[in-house]
């Protein structure tokens, strides 16, 4: 009677769900209606992941599922069963930061950071698929995404020294 647990909760269904994430299998038994983002907040121990307005409008929740940019509070973990997850703690290698990582430190692009890892998630999409960006694709790309904190220009400037940085690396005619 005073165990906390009623017949509702023990009757309520699971999925399994298999998720890779930063190239880790992830498995778990779930509520259909848990969101990604708890998936891999909680789940998965990814705090990266944030979460801010849960409706879809702050773009902080910004993961990629499958190499494209998701908000993982209007997905559910059930969605992702079987795809691959990328969130901002798979972007450094061998203990570097990514370049947009570095860029975002450089330009001075935030300040509290909460908005930080969605507008780095945001912007690696947009790097794969458009390696040299105009201002306006920048922009377009983060239309997504919002900071309370910083104005944009920094965030975008940001963006354009890690696509001018990841030219650099990609072939000696950049150099
Ligand atoms: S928390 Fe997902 S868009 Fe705001
Ligand atoms: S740096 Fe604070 S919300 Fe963007």
């Amino acid at each position: 009677m005073s165990t906390g647990t009623t017949e509702r909760d023990e009757a309520r269904p699971t999925e399994s769900v298999t998720v890779t994430i930063n190239g880790e299998e992830v498995s778990r038994e779930v509520e259909p209606r848990l969101k990604l983002s708890d998936f891999l907040r909680d789940e998965a121990g990814l705090r990266g992941v944030r979460v801010g307005c849960e409706h879809g409008v702050c773009g902080a929740c910004t993961v990629l599922m499958e190499g494209d940019a998701v908000k993982s509070c209007l997905t559910y973990a059930v969605q992702a069963d079987g795809f691959e997850i990328e969130t901002v703690e798979g972007l450094a290698t061998d203990g570097e930061l990514h370049p947009l990582q570095e860029a975002f430190h450089e330009e001075h692009a935030l300040q509290c950071g909460f908005c930080t890892s969605g507008f780095v998630m945001s912007s690696v999409e947009l790097l794969r698929e458009t390696p040299d960006p105009s201002r306006d694709e920048v922009k377009t790309a983060l239309s997504d995404n919002i900071c309370r904190c910083t104005g944009y220009h920094n965030i975008y400037r940001a963006v354009e020294r890690a696509a001018a940085e990841l030219d650099v690396r990609a072939g000696p005619e950049g150099e």
